[in-house]
């Protein structure tokens, strides 16, 4: 089948089995030309709980179908792909954060919603970027826990000095691995270009950015921006999709170091798989789980 043949299958299969498909917005385009919701972390979680589907099928990484299941536990939640983890919600488990909570008695434990259900369990609020300088703002105690990446823990409290945040060692290695030097040699080539970043990169790329912001929020300032030229410091599909989107304006990749190989690992036909009830996985998580780290993502959406 070529590709449109298996995208016309795919849309008559999901209908048959009552499926919404759920694609982030760094899947690929023939993915999400395919999908009923398509956007950034925080958006997907609710359009999964609105859905009066019976059965979720997530193209995305492990925490983002977790974050579905959480949410909707009577439904049937499937990852498209099982080896698509998230490198960064994969560094910091129950055990490690339980240690440095005892450290840290009086902090509120902000994590970050790449991270795993079990670690959420012992978490007091979560947060995507998008939400994350609203939902720190808001929280009552000042002193906060800020887990697990670095990089976007001290974005956020740059923008909230009035509190004090711990954070520690953690962060996504794609958007880490971009450089000053990426940004000199991108500007160089691209003179009249805005730099649009995602806080996942670190503080001295963030630093020289015209606009930091989740991929929705970048993807939302390409489009309303005057501006005709944009790099774009996030992981390469956005911008592919903004070039599909807005083919007046022009678009670059900050560096070819940004391709997520967790969102890369699924494709169109391991969705026609998964429908076909040949491939992906089912989301399991037990009760408990999903009870605890509920709280914390109830938490976020009061916040947020
Ligand atoms: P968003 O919260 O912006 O969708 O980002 C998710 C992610 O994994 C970024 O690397
Ligand atoms: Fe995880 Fe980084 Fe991939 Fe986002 S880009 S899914 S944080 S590994």
């Amino acid at each position: 089948m070529d590709i449109k043949e298996l995208q016309e299958e795919i849309v008559k299969l999901k209908k048959e089995k009552d499926v919404c498909i759920l694609a982030h917005s760094y899947q690929a385009h023939e993915i999400l030309e395919v999908a009923d919701y398509t956007g950034d972390s925080y958006k997907l979680s609710v359009d999964a709980s609105k859905c009066p589907n019976k059965t979720i099928l997530m193209c995305g990484v492990r925490f983002m179908a977790e974050t579905c299941k959480i949410l909707s536990p009577q439904k049937k939640v499937l990852l498209a792909n099982p080896i698509a983890g998230c490198s960064m919600a994969d560094q910091m488990d129950k055990m490690l954060i339980s240690q440095v909570k005892e450290k840290y008695p009086d902090y509120t434990v902000v994590a970050y919603i790449n991270t795993t259900a079990d670690l959420k369990t012992i978490c007091d609020v979560c947060v995507t970027s998008s939400s994350a300088v609203k939902i720190c703002k808001k929280i009552e105690n000042d002193k906060i826990l800020f887990i697990p990446d670095c990089n976007l823990g001290d974005f956020v409290a740059k923008q909230v000095p009035e509190k004090t945040f711990k954070l520690l060692s953690g962060g996504c290695p794609i958007h880490a691995c971009v450089n000053v030097d990426d940004v000199k040699k991108a500007k160089e080539a691209h003179p009249d270009a805005l730099l649009l970043v995602h806080p996942e990169c670190t503080p001295e790329v963030v630093k020289l950015a015209d606009y930091v912001g989740s991929t929705s929020g970048i993807m939302e300032y390409a489009k309303n921006s005057d501006a005709k030229e944009f790099i774009i410091g996030t992981e390469i599909s956005i911008a592919e999709h903004l070039q599909y989107a807005l083919p007046d304006k022009r678009f670059y990749y900050l560096s070819l170091k940004l391709i997520c190989p967790n969102m890369k690992a699924t494709t169109l036909t391991d969705v026609y798989d998964c429908l076909s009830g040949n491939a992906g996985e089912e989301i399991e998580l037990d009760n408990q789980t999903i009870t605890d780290a509920k709280r914390c993502i109830d938490e976020m959406i009061r916040l947020g």
